[in-house]
């Protein structure tokens, strides 16, 4: 299966033997070209897709040692997503399903997020409980079968990711905020300031508006403070409320396994707390390596390889969705 991801800022293509063996994954990342806007401009990455997307195609087939005509079936992350962007590589993966008359197969960005983990561990079959935590979404997901999702809780105001870029950006560190924040909060303190954790005792639901608000309030409030301590406050709460979640939701639907992906993923706090309560609790705990967190068409070559067995090819007709869910 050749999978090619353009649906954010991330041109992506991989090859992925029977949805479990990955055996290239080439990424370009475009994060310089968004970093003076502050955030993802939208014609900015539908034009780097453009630029990079024949390359990084041809990139994943020569690392992986094949030839286009060996790969049985073309993938293509078709939403949710910027719809500029998701253009690329859908036209691009129904181009080279044509020219070798070969499937297509449409895949869901979110349920590409949560193969990721069957890519990191072969043994690994739902059902398991997953959260993927991304710029976009914060979904905790039941997944009972291949296909098979049961949605336990989801964010109610702004996604985990884009908390962390948000306050990233009022605090002057850039973007994408994630790892800049991660860095810093190695280095202070995550109990300086006490920041809420929104809804933790109130089901499945996630909101980090409020959190967000409270961390630009309390900074207005302490011009002194020390950066770092924020950061590190700040991830604390993120952290905190995610797993809490994650591990309740485990007990709720009666499954021992956990699983996260999506970019959040890539947060040492959130792999370093996730592990840990796992094993208090005793549930089996996934977590895939960072490369297979952050956007990446592996995962979607992965998702790509079930979605064909059960449903057969995506129809060439079929155009992109922007606002798909799950
Ligand atoms: O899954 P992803 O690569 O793209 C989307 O589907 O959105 O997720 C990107 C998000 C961004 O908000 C970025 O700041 C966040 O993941 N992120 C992180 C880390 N690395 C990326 N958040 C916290 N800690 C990180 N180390
Ligand atoms: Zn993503």
């Amino acid at each position: 299966m050749l999978g090619i991801e353009t649906s954010c800022d991330e041109t992506a293509a991989a090859v992925v033997r029977d949805g479990r063996d990955m055996i290239s994954s080439t990424v370009a990342t475009q994060a310089e070209r968004h970093a003076p806007y502050g955030g993802v401009v939208p014609e900015i990455a539908s034009r780097a897709h453009v630029e990079l997307v024949t390359e990084v195609i041809a990139r994943a087939l020569v690392e992986a040692g094949v030839d286009l005509f060996d790969v049985d079936a073309i993938a293509a992350c078709h939403g949710p997503g910027l719809a500029g962007a998701l253009l690329v590589g859908v036209s691009a993966a129904k181009s080279l399903a044509l020219v070798t008359g070969r499937p297509y197969v449409g895949v869901n960005h979110h349920e590409g997020h949560m193969y990721a983990a069957l890519l990191d561990d072969p043994t690994l079959e739902p059902p398991f409980v997953t959260l993927v935590a991304s710029g976009g979404h914060t979904l905790l997901i039941a997944m009972r079968g291949h296909g098979r999702y049961e949605t336990l809780g989801q964010t109610v105001d702004d996604a985990a990711g884009e908390a962390f870029d948000k306050v990233a950006r009022f605090l002057g560190l850039g973007y994408p905020g994630g790892p800049v924040i991660d860095a810093l909060a190695t280095r202070g303190d995550p109990e300086a300031v006490a920041f809420p954790r929104p809804m933790l005792d109130d089901g499945f639901d996630f909101s980090f508006s409020g959190l967000k608000t409270a961390v630009v309030t309390y900074c207005r409030r302490h011009p002194d403070l020390d950066v770092a301590d924020i950061a590190a406050s700040f991830q604390a709460a993120v952290v905190d409320v995610l797993v809490t979640k994650l591990v309740r939701a485990a007990r709720s639907a009666q499954l021992d396994t956990i699983v996260i992906g999506g970019g959040v993923a890539a947060n040492s706090g959130l792999r370093a707390r996730v592990a840990e309560e796992g094993a208090r609790e005793g549930l089996r705990v996934v977590v895939p390596g960072i490369g297979l967190c952050t956007d990446n068409a592996a995962m979607i070559a992965s998702c790509a390889f079930y979605r064909l067995a059960a449903d057969g090819p995506t129809p060439l007709d079929s155009g992109v969705r922007p606002g798909l869910r799950l």
